[in-house]
């Protein structure tokens, strides 16, 4: 004979039961009912998951400033006016506005999130995937950070 409180109990347990399947990855429910699988568990997205394509991952967001020196031979195309970078390695696009300004947008397309297919004609960035065109405006669907150029030392702000 169950009393109230074994009701009770094995309430809790079943929820308990139903919140882990809920929330553990799939290798780990499978490995607890004796399944052996191959496969990480993470709670990150996985960029496989937007397109088929390694270059879309998401955007790791520093806490930090990124300081970068341009007059770096790795920045000698944004060292002149009108010139301009994808630099993969931080996720962004720089732009040499003017003289006095190097504008900074995330390198992820707003279409489908790949970032290493980018061209730039002066005012329009189009990404070679399907081809979509994004105005240089910080004002357009491009992620557009804060960033300041003194002298030869650009500070972005993320
Ligand atoms: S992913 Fe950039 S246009 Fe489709």
């Amino acid at each position: 004979m169950f009393t109230f409180f074994d009701l009770y109990l094995n309430k809790n347990i079943m929820n308990d039961r139903r919140n882990f399947l809920k929330t553990a990855c799939k290798p780990i429910v499978l490995a607890a009912l004796g399944i052996p699988v191959l496969e990480a568990c993470s709670t990150e997205d996985d960029p496989s998951a937007d397109v088929n394509n390694s270059n879309t991952s998401s955007t790791v967001t520093p806490s930090e400033p990124l300081i970068i020196d341009i007059s770096d031979n790795d920045f000698e195309s944004i060292q002149a006016v009108g010139g301009w970078l994808n630099y993969t390695s931080k996720n962004i696009l720089l732009i040499r506005i003017s003289e006095s300004e190097v504008r900074v947008f995330d390198n992820r397309c707003p279409h489908q999130g790949n970032r290493d297919k980018w061209s730039y004609d002066g005012s329009t960035f189009e990404c070679g995937y399907h081809n979509n065109t994004f105005s240089d405006s910080c004002s357009g669907s491009l992620v557009c950070y804060d960033s300041s150029l003194e002298g030869n030392t650009l500070t972005i702000n993320f």
